[in-house]
């Protein structure tokens, strides 16, 4: 595991330039891609190098960890909403080369499934980025979810929906369910790039990098994989 520890400008700007050196070696790179605040500086830094040619998205695929289950794809709060705002709209990619589960699918079981194969077909993940939620997790995979699971509906936890009621008009209105991928999901993924930002994540990091490998800190599996690189601010790194 590569770790880095810096100002938060500085971990914006090396992730953004690990997905860049991805893209270079292989254009038609497939992206995992995560929503919150974490990624934002990430993604300006995507966004700038994108406008000044250093790098094009023309070819990429992305596939979204998660969404919301029962909000409208126009909804701002939803994560279809979240990615044009922040990346698609103001980069090279070509609308049909985004994929995020669909919340509002018939049959979530189904959506679920073929979002799985989806992501099968196109060769699978190249560089999956993610940020960790309070209680570790990853994704929409709360504490306690099976290290095996593949992309799955999710009932959120009260915590998830405490942290992401910040975004609604009132807590009322988050929902109370999500598409995810899953636990297997992320790990299949031949790169992870996770960053994390601010001292209410420090406790939480630390317990997923120095800890034991434990379903209840979801993140803590990343200490498997073989391939990651953890960007994390000053303020979040304390602990380490
Ligand atoms: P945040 O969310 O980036 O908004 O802190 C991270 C997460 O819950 O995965």
């Amino acid at each position: 595991m590569k770790l880095f520890i810096g100002a938060s400008e500085e971990c914006d700007r090396k992730a953004a330039l690990e997905i860049v050196n991805q893209i270079k070696e292989k254009p038609d790179s497939v992206i995992g891609l995560a929503t919150g605040s974490t990624p934002v500086g990430m993604y300006q830094n995507l966004i700038r190098m994108n406008h000044a040619g250093e790098v094009s998205f023309f070819r990429v695929k992305t596939f979204n960890l998660d969404e919301y289950v029962g909000i409208p794809r126009a909804h701002p709060c939803s994560y279809y909403y979240f990615m044009q705002e922040n990346l698609f709209r103001d980069i090279d990619i070509p609308a049909d080369a985004v994929s995020l589960p669909n919340g509002n699918a018939p049959d979530l079981e189904e959506e679920c499934r073929s979002y799985e194969e989806k992501i099968a077909e196109s060769g699978g993940i190249d560089l999956q980025v993610l940020g960790i939620g309070h209680n570790g997790h990853i994704g929409f995979n709360e504490p306690n979810t099976p290290f095996d699971s593949v992309t799955h509906v999710v009932d959120l936890t009260e915590s998830t929906i405490q942290a992401n009621s910040r975004f609604f008009d009132s807590i009322d209105q988050v929902p109370r369910q999500a598409l995810s991928m899953g636990i297997k999901t992320i790990m299949h993924a031949r790169k992870i790039l996770l960053i994390v930002k601010g001292a209410d994540k420090a406790d939480i990091i630390y317990k997923a990098l120095r800890g034991p490998v434990t379903p209840e800190v979801p993140a803590s599996i990343l200490q498997l994989h073989p391939n990651v690189s953890v960007y994390v601010d000053n303020a979040a790194g304390v602990k380490l």
